[in-house]
């Protein structure tokens, strides 16, 4: 963890944030996925049985990771993150304790993550790769390797989410969301913030394209 907590600390000072707006976890609370099984009935219409969605809008959660997912159910929860669709199933998530929430959380975390196809054009997915990779100083953007990972996998420990596969028009929705501020739910949303005010809406497209078909064997 210390090597992690100073990459960390190093991304987010080039981004002129402290380390101190961030909780680093430390031990982490583990939940049950058979339990989690059991609780996820109401979210199979959008997020499919085993938690990959039928609809380009809405969030893959299969093999998300656990930390990351147990935040946004928080948020859900709690009112912080509000999506119109998401709406449906708060009056149940309110009924259910955070063991309940990561439960949740470890069963769709347990799932096998899908693996999306990139739009075939060349000159998109390069400027995509070259975003996603190398970040665009110029224009103040980090790599998203930094913090996702070459393989785009997240790093689970420190809630960071795997972006590989997601879902494209959720990719771009959420990119344009945390451009806008309209998601901001957490200390960990400004993170996203910072690095999305500097991307274009054609950067959004090419560097959406090439996370929803990132994968690496
Ligand atoms: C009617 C459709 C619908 C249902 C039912 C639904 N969701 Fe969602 N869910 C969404 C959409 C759309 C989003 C994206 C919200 C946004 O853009 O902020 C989302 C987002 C999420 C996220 C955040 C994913 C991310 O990558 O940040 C989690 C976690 C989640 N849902 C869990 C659940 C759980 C658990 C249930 C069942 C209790 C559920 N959802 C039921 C549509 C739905
Ligand atoms: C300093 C670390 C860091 C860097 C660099 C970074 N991210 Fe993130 N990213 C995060 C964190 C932390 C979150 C979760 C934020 C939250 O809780 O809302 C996140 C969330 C996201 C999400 C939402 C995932 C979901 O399921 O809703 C997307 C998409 C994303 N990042 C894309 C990118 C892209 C594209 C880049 C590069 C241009 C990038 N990130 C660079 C840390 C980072």
């Amino acid at each position: 963890m210390k090597i992690i907590n100073s990459l960390l600390i190093i991304t987010l000072l080039s981004l002129s944030l402290s380390a101190k707006e961030l909780e680093i976890p430390g031990t982490l609370p583990v939940g049950d996925a058979g339990v989690g099984k059991g609780l996820v009935a109401q979210c199979a219409a959008c997020h499919g049985a085993s938690g990959v969605s039928s609809n380009s809008d809405w969030p893959n959660l299969a093999g998300q990771g656990e930390q990351y997912l147990f935040s946004q159910l928080k948020y859900f929860q709690t009112g912080e993150r509000e999506n119109v669709l998401m709406m449906a199933v708060i009056p149940y998530l309110k009924t259910l304790t955070d063991s309940q929430l990561q439960d949740i959380a470890a069963f769709y975390s347990a799932q096998s993550a899908s693996v999306g196809q990139a739009k075939d054009n060349q000159e998109l997915l390069a400027r995509g790769e070259w975003l996603y990779r190398a970040g665009d100083p110029k224009k103040g953007i980090p790599a998203c390797t930094a913090c996702h990972g070459l393989a785009g996998n997240g790093l689970n420990q420190a809630g960071f989410p795997a972006v590989s596969g997601q879902q494209i028009n959720y990719l771009q929705t959420t990119l344009k969301d945390y451009r806008s501020n309209a998601r901001n739910a957490g200390n960990y949303a400004s993170v996203m913030q910072a690095v999305a005010i500097n991307l274009s809406d054609s950067d959004i497209e090419a560097v959406a394209n090439y996370m929803h078909g990132l994968y690496l064997q």
